[in-house]
């Protein structure tokens, strides 16, 4: 009898919950630019955690790396009244943004899932507006990473090279044997990312800083900026033909192929050797760009989530906000895609020698002052700054415009990106 009456019971309570989390399913539309193998492999893991909480994922994919063609279709969708639920957004945009007014607090599920101790300060200050929580920190990304072929440079009899002397003399061992030294593609982003790993290689952290995060003009006409501009003339020296316009990945697959010896490129690269299922230390090597080894140029991803009316879309967001800093979800997501959790409690077992080298520097440098954040992947300078810096950096890049004009353009355009 009483048998009976508990399974009654039980019956009720799971049709009441069915009823209840079906009433809730709500929809997410994400604007995201995880397009290539490996960040797609990541951004499947959302989707399918979203789903089986019951929620719909509407993918708004906008390919194009580092995401410059997403945010020009974010703002026609958001001038036209008609923002996605939610969006891949980093860094300064987050607040601007949220000074429109148009984004969702989200200091409830923060404050259910203890965010402010979970995430590392430096991190929270960039998610937060006016103290509150308007965007969900995903993953921690490191840019200054050189990816290397091992077999090309041992079928070349070169050495991986640690100083910008040695990268010149393994590259013409390269050449020479008949492979091509770096794997590059002329995009702006992928010249600003070379450039700026060069910038704190041949100048250190401090001249990262005064130049590329305070962007001040003094700093930048130097002749340190002079040698960072003929550095990146270097870099082009080794590079094929072919690399304009090429796609990152791409030229990701240049050395996972054995075709070129390395790339300069944040660890997203990882998630491709990844996805062609190669391992580090066996099929590639990691190592910071030539002169890099103790600074930590980072990259953390977000999602914003716009305001919207409908409950069960709220639902949604708020799910998928919480999903993000889950542990399941910061270990799958971050093995998929290079990164690195981006909160702390994550067992790191799971994780390669690449991500542990990654999770060591992150915590050295966050204490030592060597932490920086990348100007190139927009953590670092407001939009007009760095539109201004990427000009002047690809004109440099793809003219014979000498070091010396190159620093004195880029201390004059950031003068009056300032100014505007
Ligand atoms: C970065 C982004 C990474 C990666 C890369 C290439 O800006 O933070 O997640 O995907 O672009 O698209």
């Amino acid at each position: 009898m009483i048998r009976t009456s508990s399974k009654v019971v039980a019956t009720c309570v799971v049709a009441t919950f069915l009823w209840v989390s079906a009433a809730m399913a709500g929809e997410v539309e994400v604007l995201h630019w995880w397009t290539s193998g490996g960040e797609a492999a990541a951004v499947g893991v959302l989707k399918d955690m979203l789903k089986k909480e019951g929620h719909d994922w509407k993918d708004f994919a906008v390919s194009g790396g580092a995401g410059a063609n997403a945010m020009t279709a974010l703002k026609s969708r958001a001038v036209s009244g008609n923002p996605p639920t939610a969006a891949q957004v980093k860094g300064p945009q987050i607040q601007q943004w949220a000074e429109m007014g148009v984004l969702a607090n989200l200091d409830d599920v923060a404050k259910a899932n203890n965010w402010d101790k979970l995430v590392p300060p430096q991190v929270a200050k960039i998610m937060k507006y006016d103290g509150h929580w308007v965007a969900v920190p995903v993953n921690v990304h490191k840019i200054n990473w050189m990816w290397c072929n091992p077999e090309v440079f041992r079928k070349a009899k070169a050495k991986i090279p640690t100083t910008w002397d040695e990268f010149v003399v393994s590259s013409d061992k390269i050449k020479k044997a008949g492979f091509i030294p770096v794997a590059f593609g002329g995009q702006n982003w992928q010249e600003a990312t070379a450039f700026e790993s060069i910038v704190v290689g041949v100048g250190g952290v401090d001249f990262y800083v005064n130049t590329l995060v305070k962007a001040d003009p003094k700093a930048i006409d130097s002749d340190t900026m002079v040698k960072a501009f003929e550095t990146l003339r270097t870099v082009k020296k080794y590079t094929d033909k072919n690399a304009p316009g090429r796609d990152w990945n791409l030229a990701t697959s240049m050395v996972i192929k054995g075709q070129a010896a390395m790339q300069f490129m944040g660890d997203w690269a990882k998630g491709e050797f990844t996805a062609a299922g190669q391992s580090p230390g066996v099929d590639y090597v990691a190592v910071p760009v030539p002169g890099t080894s103790n600074s930590y140029l980072f990259n953390v991803d977000s999602f914003i989530m716009f305001k919207v009316k409908d409950k069960a879309a709220q639902e949604a967001q708020k799910t998928m906000a919480r999903l993000i800093l889950s542990p399941e979800f910061q270990t799958v997501f971050n093995l998929n895609k290079g990164s690195i959790p981006v909160r702390f409690g994550i067992d790191r077992t799971k994780f390669d020698d690449v991500a542990h080298r990654s999770m060591s520097e992150f915590e050295a440098t966050a204490s030592d002052g060597s932490l920086q954040p990348s100007m190139a992947h927009e953590m670092a300078v407001y939009p007009a700054v760095r539109g201004a810096m990427f000009d002047v950096i690809t004109n440099f890049y793809n003219s014979d415009m000498s070091a010396k004009e190159a620093a004195k353009k880029l201390a004059a355009a950031v003068k009056e990106a300032e100014t505007e």
